[in-house]
């Protein structure tokens, strides 16, 4: 009799093991599924950030898609904020347009920029490491990177240039 007991005790406590176990696993999962969320929040919310530190306004359509190519071909050598200073700059000189620089866009008719988009560096007179991306981009595309890396010296107008 005293043995019989002591079994379903035991069986008893095997079941609430196995349950308390459960629970902590599925805790724990739901746990790793809400970072996950969290940090796609993040990234998104870091990409939120540079686009409200460019400008004060909401992108227009062209400009948002702007920012897709320049993120994807150009960023490397001109930089997240149009200074010139993406990781790939410090090998070339010399180093990529700056277009925070307010100076760019007077100098710079849409013509010669479509160009050195379209050509590269060589086809207006500048460094041949500008590459040309007539055969990567749409005229579309190169039209909707114009309109965005144009924000970048329209957001510093009011700044005081630093060099
Ligand atoms: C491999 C590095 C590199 C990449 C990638 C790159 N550029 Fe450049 N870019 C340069 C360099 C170097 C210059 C030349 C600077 C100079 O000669 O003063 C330049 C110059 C320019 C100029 C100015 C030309 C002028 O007349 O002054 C524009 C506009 C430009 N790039 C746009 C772009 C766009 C848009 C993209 C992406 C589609 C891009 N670049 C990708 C390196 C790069």
């Amino acid at each position: 009799m005293k043995k019989i007991q002591c079994y379903s005790l035991y069986k008893l406590q095997l079941v609430i093991a196995v349950s308390i176990l459960s629970i902590c696993c599925s805790k724990e999962h739901s746990t790793s599924l809400d970072t996950s969320a969290k940090d796609s929040t993040g990234i998104s919310d870091s990409t939120q950030q540079i686009v409200e530190s460019k400008s004060d306004r909401f992108f227009l359509y062209e400009e948002r898609q702007g920012q897709d190519v320049y993120i994807k071909y150009c960023v490397v050598c001109h930089g997240v904020e149009g200074k010139g200073d993406g990781f790939n700059a410090f090998n070339l000189d010399p180093r990529p347009r700056d277009f925070t620089d307010s100076t760019f866009l007077a100098n710079h008719s849409d013509e010669t920029i479509i160009r050195a988009i379209t050509d590269g560096g060589t086809a207006v007179k500048k460094s041949q490491y500008m590459p040309s991306w007539g055969g990567t981009l749409s005229s579309e595309e190169i039209e909707n990177v114009i309109a965005y890396i144009k924000m970048f010296s329209r957001s510093k107008e009011a700044k005081t240039p630093t060099n």
